[in-house]
């Protein structure tokens, strides 16, 4: 589905980055590994190299303007060009009611979730814009459309994410360019498997009609399509992949 493009995924070291920079190298993708956590992208581009893929790893804070753009071009020298960007990098914080959240946890969340989410995007759209197209994914979150309590500043740093997807959409339409959000709801991620290790019982949490949480691989699936060619007509969009979950009254 992705034989012969060129895309670059932040935040692939780990959970749903990792499962996407597998899956588009095997769909036959060349992948640029983005993360803060290079020894880990390394360890994916070696399992993507092990079955015959073609990937870089590429050190990046994407909080940092100077850092992304140096991943950028980086990115664009070693595939050649850039047919689609997954930005995927996003921290959730510990709980705390609004009234309680520390002003310095909001400046973090939105830092790396919000403002490192348009600094790729402005960085991807330079060369986007020259080349005539290409495809932006973004990682967003249900926590971007629905209230989620205890997490105001993930879910308004969600929020930001998919309010700029629609913008971008909307502004670079008419030079080839698609933007679009994957709002998942509970994924199977080591984020996750930490808090279910430390007693956090997601099937009592979640009201996922299907039952059960979500796993890294289907989340990529969603990504490979909306990188594709084979959604050429989706574009604007934040979608859900959580079971139902966000189905539900
Ligand atoms: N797992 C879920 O249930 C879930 C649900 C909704 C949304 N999400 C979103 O999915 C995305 C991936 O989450 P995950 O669960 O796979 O997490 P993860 O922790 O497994 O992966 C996140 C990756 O981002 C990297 N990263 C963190 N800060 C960075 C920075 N400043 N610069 C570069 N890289 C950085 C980490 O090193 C890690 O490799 C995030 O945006 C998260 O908010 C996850």
């Amino acid at each position: 589905m992705l034989e012969g493009l060129g895309i670059l995924i932040t935040g692939g070291a780990s959970g749903i980055g990792r499962a996407a920079a597998e899956l588009f190298a095997g769909y036959g993708a060349r992948v640029a590994v983005a993360d803060i956590d290079l020894a880990a992208a390394q360890a994916v581009v070696e399992s993507i190299e092990a079955v015959g893929g073609s990937a870089i790893a590429l050190a990046v804070d994407t909080s940092d303007p100077v850092q992304v753009d140096r991943m950028v071009d980086d990115a664009v020298a070693w595939l050649g060009r850039l047919d689609a960007a997954f930005n995927n990098v996003g921290v959730a914080h510990p709980l705390h009611p609004v009234e309680e959240l520390p002003l310095a946890v909001w400046e973090r969340t939105m830092a790396i979730t919000a403002t490192g989410t348009l600094l790729s995007m402005q960085a991807e759209l330079r060369h986007m814009v020259k080349a005539g197209g290409g495809a932006i994914v973004n990682t967003a979150s249900n926590s971007g459309t629905h209230g989620t309590p205890m997490l105001g500043g993930y879910g308004a740093s969600k929020a930001a994410v998919i309010n700029l997807t629609k913008t971008v959409a909307v502004e670079y339409a008419s030079r080839g360019i698609r933007a679009n959000a994957i709002c998942p709801g509970v994924i199977d991620t080591p984020p996750i498997a930490a808090l279910a290790a430390a007693g956090t019982d997601f099937s009592q949490i979640i009201n996922a009609p299907m039952g059960r949480i979500g796993t890294a691989k289907e989340v990529a699936e969603l990504a490979a399509w909306l990188c594709s060619g084979r959604s050429s007509y989706v574009t604007g969009q934040a979608i859900s992949i959580d079971g139902g979950q966000s189905a539900t009254p």
